[in-house]
């Protein structure tokens, strides 16, 4: 008896040890900052800055370009804070060679940029190819490859030719299936036998949220609760949208595989939005929540590409609102990516909406005013608990810093897609300066929140992820979407005079990690 009493309190000594020993290992301690190194990264892993088009490039009416639906929506007075707009951007169609030599003094060996559809194919299906668009991305690609960076193509990231919206609704139609299918194959057959990573579309996950459910993007769609706009009809029209892309994405997909792929060798997927959700209390309502909003917001795309069809709890609530795959068509989308892209900032609680009473906060700029309703699968979704934020907020309303989301997200997308590869295409700090500001205090934040959220990443690839690559948003400050210049990602502050471009704190820090040195000092290195 006595034995055994004692060898009880030896494991229980042992398992306070072990305990102690994994809070250690996580750097879950409060105030303990987490370190992370690039060698807990797989070889061949890719490290690289995204940005987008329509973000950075600027020269919005140069060399034949049309223009798109940010350019008509932005040119509408007050929509934008500051009148902002990408008319100028950073300026990068005229200063791409300086941004490739900024991103080879970091030591990235990728760069995730969009196309402009419009600088390709200003009237779409209707029109020619616009050599001086074509020119322009093969300067890149070519400028890429010869500092060893590996370009990484998003071929659609928001913005395209104005015309469609005119002619038939974009995204609305399943016209836009077919231009987007043309825009892809030009793309496949100029850039590909250099670009070996297609990414089709950019999240039409966000973008149906934005655009057709809270109407705060172009073509500004939406109806009550959700919101006032002229036209729209948010609880059926995000659903159209989506599902015209995943089958924009899957056709594109088929031309890849059936008539490039093979000779040109490369790889092609889509790349989600993709938050994390932690139940507001362990109640088992609660825990479904919390499934309905990962299904709702990210199954909901990624279930298609790999089963073939909508998660079933969009279809049970949803029914027939949902959209149908026929058969033809289930076969079609099947298995139609052999990557998934997550781009991930956050995490935010769920709460269930089926059984209790969802009305959230005027103040919260989560809240829909629409949480009790099908298209938000009866969840609502909030940063905050019992007055307390989920995690430090950051420059953007809406965004909280939670690391341990990385490893979470990951390991769910990891489990629902047996294993699939995945790139974490975006993964940033947003700050919010005046335009001209840096704030050297948000720096720092940043350079934190993105050693915690590696570190989160590396987990994850240790719990078996195939994890092949991480992507920062953003190379440089740029044009923000509906947040115009007020919100701040950079890595490289851009003057908004001059338009130069200055290293902050967390360009060095990355430079730093990506070519392992040894850091002493880095506040000593500040050059702005
Ligand atoms: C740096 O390189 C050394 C030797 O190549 C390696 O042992 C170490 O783990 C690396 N450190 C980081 C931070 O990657
Ligand atoms: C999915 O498609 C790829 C490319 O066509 C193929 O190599 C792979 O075997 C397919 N996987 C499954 C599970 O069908
Ligand atoms: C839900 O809460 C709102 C505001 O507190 C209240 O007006 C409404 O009657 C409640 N509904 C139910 C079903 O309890």
């Amino acid at each position: 008896m006595k034995t055994s009493w004692t060898l009880k309190k030896y494991y229980f000594i042992i398992c306070i040890l072990l305990i102690l020993q994994h809070v250690y290992s996580n750097k879950i301690i409060n105030g303990l900052e987490e370190e992370v190194k690039k060698s807990e990264f797989p070889n061949g892993f890719l490290f690289g800055t995204s940005t987008s088009a329509y973000q950075v490039e600027g020269a919005y009416i140069e060399d034949g370009r049309s223009l798109s639906n940010w350019d008509t929506y932005c040119h509408i007075n007050g929509v934008i804070p500051n009148g902002g707009s990408g008319d100028i951007a950073d300026d990068h169609y005229h200063r791409y060679l300086e941004d490739i030599d900024l991103m080879a003094s970091l030591g990235v060996n990728a760069y995730r940029f969009s196309i402009s559809w419009s600088r390709i194919l200003p009237r779409g299906k209707l029109g020619h190819v616009n050599p001086a668009g074509i020119k322009f991305y093969n300067n890149i690609i070519d400028s890429l490859l010869l500092k060893g960076i590996i370009p990484f193509v998003t071929i659609h990231h928001y913005d395209y030719p104005q015309e469609f919206e005119d002619r038939f609704q974009a995204w609305l139609s399943p016209l836009m299936q077919e231009e987007f299918v043309h825009f892809a194959e030009i793309c496949f057959k100029s850039f590909g036998n250099r670009v070996k990573y297609w990414a089709t579309l950019n999240e039409p996950n966000l973008y149906m949220e934005m655009a057709y459910l809270k109407g705060v993007f172009p073509p500004s769609h939406c109806s009550p609760p959700f919101g006032k706009c002229s036209y729209g009809n948010s609880d059926i029209e995000p659903l159209l949208v989506v599902h015209n892309s995943i089958l924009a994405h899957a056709k594109a997909v088929k031309i890849y595989r059936d008539q490039f792929q093979e000779k040109q060798g490369g790889t092609i997927g889509m790349v989600a939005s993709a938050y994390m959700y932690k139940p507001m209390t362990d109640n088992e309502a609660d825990n479904k929540a919390t499934n309905r909003a990962l299904a709702f917001r990210v199954a909901w795309l990624l279930d298609p590409l790999v089963y073939g069809d909508y998660p079933i709890e969009m279809r049970h609530y949803l029914g027939t609102k949902l959209p149908i795959f026929n058969g033809e068509e289930k076969i079609l989308i099947k298995n139609s990516t052999d990557f998934i892209g997550l781009n991930h900032y956050t995490t935010y609680f769920a709460k269930d909406c089926l059984n209790s009473n969802c009305t959230c906060m005027e103040s919260d700029v989560l809240c829909t005013h629409g949480e009790n309703r099908a298209i938000r699968g009866y969840v609502l979704i909030t940063g905050q608990k019992d007055g307390a934020y989920i995690g430090d907020q950051m420059g953007m309303p809406g965004l909280y810093v939670v690391p341990q989301g990385m490893e979470d997200i990951v390991d769910y997308v990891n489990k629902r897609y047996n294993n699939l590869p995945i790139f974490v295409t975006e993964n940033g700090y947003a700050s919010n300066e005046n335009q001209e500001g840096y704030d050297m205090d948000q720096d720092r934040k940043r350079i934190k929140y993105h050693k915690a959220y590696l570190a989160s990443l590396a987990r994850s690839i240790r719990n078996g992820a195939d994890v092949r690559g991480y992507f920062v948003w953003s190379l440089m400050d740029n044009f923000e979407w509906r947040f115009g210049y007020t919100v701040k990602f950079g890595l490289y502050h851009v003057d908004p005079f001059s338009l130069n471009r200055s290293p902050k704190l967390s360009a060095h820090w990355f430079r730093d990690f990506l070519t392992n040195t040894t850091l002493n000092n880095i506040q000593a290195k500040s050059t702005i």
